[in-house]
């Protein structure tokens, strides 16, 4: 898999992969997230490619202080073979050469099977309760 960041073309295959990998939810308007990100910070939004199929995403943070990730994503057929390990992998190098000291993920706790993942490569569970305020609804429709 050959990692780059994110293209203007990529959209609809992304989002497309994003459906197959159920992350796409009510609440987030993929479209949207897409261009918030675009906004912010486009180098750290990741694409990965196999025979120019976009079949893994990862969009990372740095708030200056901790690293987030968001839409990790790798397509439904080629799970299970270490492709989000060496996704995960390549935000770590990027997020750590920027001087990130940590990375703080959201997970679902019935997300089981991505907390197994997570854990596999390295996460270990904060005792944190993690609180949101959503600041825009987003108006989508799936
Ligand atoms: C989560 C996800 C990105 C993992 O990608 P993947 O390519 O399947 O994972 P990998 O093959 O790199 O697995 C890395 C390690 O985690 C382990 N692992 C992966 N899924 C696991 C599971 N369900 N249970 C236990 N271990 C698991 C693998 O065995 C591997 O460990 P090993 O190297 O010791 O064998 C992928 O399953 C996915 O896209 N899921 C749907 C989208 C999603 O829910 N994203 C997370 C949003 S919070």
């Amino acid at each position: 898999m050959k990692i780059r960041t994110y293209q203007p073309g990529d959209h609809d295959a992304v989002i497309n992969l994003w459906r197959e990998c159920a992350l796409v939810v009510p609440q987030n308007d993929p479209a949207l997230d897409i261009a918030r990100k675009l906004d912010d910070s486009p180098d750290l939004f990741f694409v990965g490619i196999i025979d120019e199929d976009i079949i893994a995403t990862a969009m990372a943070g740095y708030d200056g202080h901790r690293g987030a990730v968001n839409y990790l994503a790798v397509s439904p057929s080629l799970q299970g073979r270490g492709l989000g390990r060496d996704m995960m992998q390549h935000v770590e190098v990027v997020l750590k050469e920027m001087g990130c000291a940590k990375i703080n993920l959201n997970i679902r706790r019935s997300n089981l099977k991505v907390i197994n993942f997570y854990e596999n490569i390295g996460f270990k569970e904060d005792d944190v309760v993690t609180l949101g305020k959503r600041l825009v609804i987003d108006e989508y429709t799936m």
